[in-house]
């Protein structure tokens, strides 16, 4: 059955509403995050040259902003929560929209890449190919997307008040392919641990031709 706009605005609302009554605990707690392995994988297959446009998808409080605009780049960021938007804003010195991943209103082709950490999972899997094609129309043409989800077994539901789906790369990858994008690297993290410790999932896609 597929799921009522109600239901979709419930997911959205709940979900937001997780993070935004927690913004404070939430920035404190992943604010030494290292996540430099993922920015690495996106900058070192994009093509353009510096300085970078970059939309940090989900930027949560602007940790990752930071980071882009102190390599020299342009990071733009976008979020449901109106207190992580404005810590965005705040830390990073950086541009950040206020949006719903499940009613985005993106400008065509104005990124060189797209940094979606620990977000797409939040997305049904019903509005995902809604949402790729968004992020798809938002890239310049041969500009890259990084995603990086906790994994599993193509499930999805409530965990609490969040809504999250979990895939396993055979069906990550056909849900990307399916919008156009073309693998360019995949790896499982925390790295250099056995692959049952490794519950993330990170893929590097370049955006196709439609
Ligand atoms: C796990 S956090 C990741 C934050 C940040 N990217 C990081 O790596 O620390 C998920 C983020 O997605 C945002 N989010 C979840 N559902 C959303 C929705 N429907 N629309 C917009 N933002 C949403 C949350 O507010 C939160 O900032």
């Amino acid at each position: 059955m597929p799921l009522t706009p109600q239901q979709l605005a419930l997911i959205s609302a709940s979900t937001i509403g997780h993070y935004e009554s927690r913004a404070e605990a939430f920035r404190d707690g992943t604010r030494d995050h290292d996540v430099s392995q993922n920015i690495a994988a996106l900058l070192r297959h994009i093509d353009a040259p510096a300085p970078l446009q970059i939309l940090d998808l989900g930027c949560g409080p602007g940790r990752d902003l930071r980071t882009f605009r102190a390599l020299g780049h342009h990071p733009v960021g976008l979020d449901g929560s109106a207190s992580f938007v404005e810590m965005a804003r705040t830390e990073s010195q950086c541009e950040a929209w206020q949006q719903d991943f499940l009613a985005l209103q993106l400008p065509a082709e104005r990124f060189d890449g797209v940094f979606a950490n620990a977000v797409l999972f939040h997305i049904p899997s019903e509005a995902l190919p809604r949402v790729l094609s968004q992020l798809h129309a938002t890239l310049k043409p041969g500009g890259v997307l990084f995603s990086s989800n906790p994994r599993g077994d193509n499930q999805e539901g409530w965990n609490a008040e969040r809504y999250g789906a979990y895939y396993d790369l055979t069906h990550w990858r056909e849900l990307m392919q399916a919008a156009h994008f073309s693998e360019l690297e995949h790896y499982y993290r925390p790295a250099g641990l056995p692959r049952e410790q490794q519950p993330w999932l990170a893929s590097v896609w370049r955006k196709a031709n439609a």
